[in-house]
């Protein structure tokens, strides 16, 4: 059985993108680690099995850790996709699925890790921008990368119209890396 997990915290704009492209797997599991996030409604309107271990439930983070690799074990994916994951896998977890994990970011790693991207681009007048897949270590936005998409940075924009320029760069991205990641041998 052939499964991929979807880790999300918010929005699920990126998760919503990779439902649609119907990726080839025999199942779609979504882990949420905050109960109210908006893409666990989104997910469960396309029928996907959707696991929450909210982050608020945990005293320490130690025991927040524990808990989701156990359910993410439980699931044996094949493919891990981070979608807005707010939160740093940590070695153990990283070490139980090598090459099987993978995130988006919005912006050309190594460069501008972290949040506020593209705030950052404009405040030091970059002039290309964009997103990146990569594979995830247990460092923040490290690890190897997999596929970029990059765009022109104009001088109109704005760190709110960069956001939803480089969101529908993600939104082509993602899916496509999913989907050639799973034609791989390594994934059968
Ligand atoms: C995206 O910009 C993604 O690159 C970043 O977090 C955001 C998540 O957006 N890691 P969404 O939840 O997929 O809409």
């Amino acid at each position: 059985m052939r499964t991929l997990l979807i880790m999300i915290s918010g929005r699920g704009s990126n998760m919503e993108k990779i439902l649609q492209s119907k990726p080839r797997v025999d199942k779609i599991v979504v882990l949420s680690n905050n109960k109210n996030a908006m893409g666990v409604e989104i997910a469960r309107n396309y029928g996907c099995k959707v696991i929450i271990v909210d982050r608020k439930g945990f005293e320490t983070r130690e025991d927040f850790d524990k808990e989701l690799l156990r359910v993410v074990k439980q699931e044996t994916p094949t493919l891990i996709a981070l979608a807005g994951f707010m939160h740093i896998l940590n070695s153990q977890f990283v070490n139980e699925f090598p090459q099987r994990i993978i995130n988006i970011h919005p912006s050309l790693l190594p460069k501008y890790k972290g949040l506020n991207t593209h705030k950052r681009v404009l405040e030091d007048k970059t002039t290309v921008h964009g997103c990146t897949v990569h594979f995830v270590n247990e460092n923040l936005d490290d690890g190897e990368l997999i596929a970029q998409i990059v765009i022109d940075v104009h001088p109109k924009d704005t760190p709110e119209i960069l956001e939803k320029r480089v969101l529908k760069q993600e939104h082509i991205l993602y899916p496509r890396v999913i989907k050639g990641l799973l034609e791989e041998e390594y994934y059968s």
